[in-house]
């Protein structure tokens, strides 16, 4: 069986969320932190002792090193959290 090559990833229905004020494109079915790597942003949450950056580690809900509030609620896991159209997501707290 001859390997095929993989010349286009189809991604699902982009959405628009909004994170720290800013809006980020998203798509359907991704992961909230899923957004953020792919945004380019890496720190999710800081330590509350140190404010040393914290992100997404386990990427299986394990770590809750990748917590932000959203929607107003807070420590929410957002690489078990799906991207919905506007959420809002605040990494500063
Ligand atoms: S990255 Fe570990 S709980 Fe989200």
């Amino acid at each position: 069986m001859k390997a095929q090559r993989i010349s286009k990833i189809e991604r699902a229905t982009p959405v628009t969320i909004i994170v720290n004020g800013q809006e980020i494109q998203a798509h359907a079915g991704e992961s909230i932190a899923a957004a953020l790597l792919a945004a380019g942003q890496r720190q999710i949450s800081q330590n509350n002792k140190s404010s040393a950056a914290r992100g997404y580690f386990c990427g299986m809900g394990m770590c809750f090193e990748c917590v932000a509030t959203v929607d107003g609620i807070p420590n929410v896991r957002t690489c078990i959290t799906e991207v919905a159209p506007g959420c809002i997501v605040d990494t500063s707290s």
